[in-house]
């Protein structure tokens, strides 16, 4: 039942991502949802069946049209995203967008630049800025306990981890790129987050394929189509230097043979007076006390609700307030700047200067 304090969301896309955003919503009493579509509306229909999701609309625009949805959470494959996100926007809808912004730059601009003509939230779901570690190491870098921090190193190596193999997850086409725009934003988010948002300004960096086109290095992230096809990277490497001279390095991969950091994310921040370190979701601090090394690792309460749950209450205090979300519109559009400068720099070979226009 909908009272008149809640967020009335309508979810497009029914498929896996939209199955864990259905679930944290369950968790909000300000949120309710009010509508669902996908292309493949036998699959929106059972998620309305299991989750009480009252209404199925048989297409985005429908939904798009519906007067008790205020925010619609956009849960499609890449190619999509710029297409609903400017089309929500634009029909008077809060926007929760799945990352990446967008297959390219140049799409993400365009929901940058509606979002800036509406006094509406765009918000990008960035959840590992939101892990209870990410929001501590962010206090301390506040705080000043780190000084200036002059360097990063980022990654996500999954040493078998192929989404979707054959599905839009592997085709250049649908998804814009491979572990690099499917792990690496997400980490390149947080690191640039955390190291306090310097201006990235260059980047050089290089993409490899050695498993996908093979049919190795699957993974359990959705069901293959060995009809289809694999045309992206499964591994990319990068260096991003910022204009306060700092620099973020960056490793993902879906696929290598490696173990490296037990397939999880993580990053490490060092700074002139400290550092830090997050791995799969835990925190550390490091320092230097009395000529001595000195570590800190960061606690975890047991009763935490999570970072999904704690990005979609940002997001619904973002649409309540007309607050700017942490990751705003332009977080995106930067994210989207440098992935697409690693994909150029990967094919010329050369360094790519970030053109700022915006
Ligand atoms: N934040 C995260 O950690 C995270 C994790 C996984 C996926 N994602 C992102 O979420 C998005 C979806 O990924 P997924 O794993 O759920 O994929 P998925 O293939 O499981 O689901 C996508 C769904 O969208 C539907 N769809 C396609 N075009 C549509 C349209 N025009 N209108 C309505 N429905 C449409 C498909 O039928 C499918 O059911 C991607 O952008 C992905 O990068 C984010």
């Amino acid at each position: 039942m909908v009272n008149n304090e809640q967020i009335r969301f309508g979810i497009i896309g029914a498929g896996n991502i939209a199955g864990v955003h259905i679930q944290t919503l369950a968790h909000i009493p300000e949120a309710a949802i009010t509508a669902i579509t996908d292309v493949y509306q036998p699959l929106a229909e059972q998620r309305a069946r299991e989750h009480g999701i009252p209404v199925v609309h048989p297409s985005y625009e429908k939904l798009l049209e519906d007067p008790d949805v205020d925010a619609v959470i956009v849960a499609v494959p890449n190619k999509y995203h710029a297409t609903i996100a400017v089309a929500a926007l634009q029909a008077g809808k809060h926007v929760l967008l799945e990352k990446p912004m967008a297959l390219n730059a140049a799409e993400a601009k365009k929901i940058l630049l509606t979002h800036r003509q509406t006094n509406l939230t765009l918000m990008m779901a960035h959840q590992q800025r939101w892990e209870w570690s990410s929001l501590q190491v962010k206090e301390q870098v506040d705080k000043g306990a780190l000084g200036h921090i002059y360097n990063a190193k980022t990654g996500w190596m999954r040493r078998k981890g192929i989404p979707g193999w054959g599905t839009w997850f592997t085709r250049m086409d649908q998804s814009g790129g491979g572990p690099l725009i499917d792990l690496g934003v997400h980490m390149i988010d947080l690191s640039l987050h955390l190291m306090g948002n310097p201006k990235p300004l260059t980047v050089f960096g290089t993409t490899f394929a050695e498993f996908g086109p093979k049919k190795r290095g699957i993974g359990t992230w959705g069901t293959p189509n060995w009809e289809g096809f694999y045309d992206v990277e499964d591994l990319s490497t990068a260096l991003i230097k910022c204009d306060n001279g700092s620099t973020l390095s960056l490793d993902v991969s879906w696929a290598a043979h490696a173990e490296y950091m037990d397939g999880k994310p993580f990053v490490y921040l060092m700074g002139s007076e400290g550092g830090a370190s997050l791995r799969d979701a835990k925190g550390m601090l490091f320092s230097e006390v009395d000529d001595q090394k000195h570590e800190v690792q960061l606690a975890v309460p047991e009763n935490d609700e999570g970072s999904r749950v704690r990005m979609a209450r940002h997001f619904i205090e973002c649409v309540r307030e007309g607050k700017e979300p942490l990751t705003s519109a332009l977080s995106g559009y930067t994210n989207s700047l440098i992935l697409e400068a690693i994909y150029e720099s990967s094919r010329t070979g050369a360094a790519v200067t970030l053109e700022w226009d915006i």
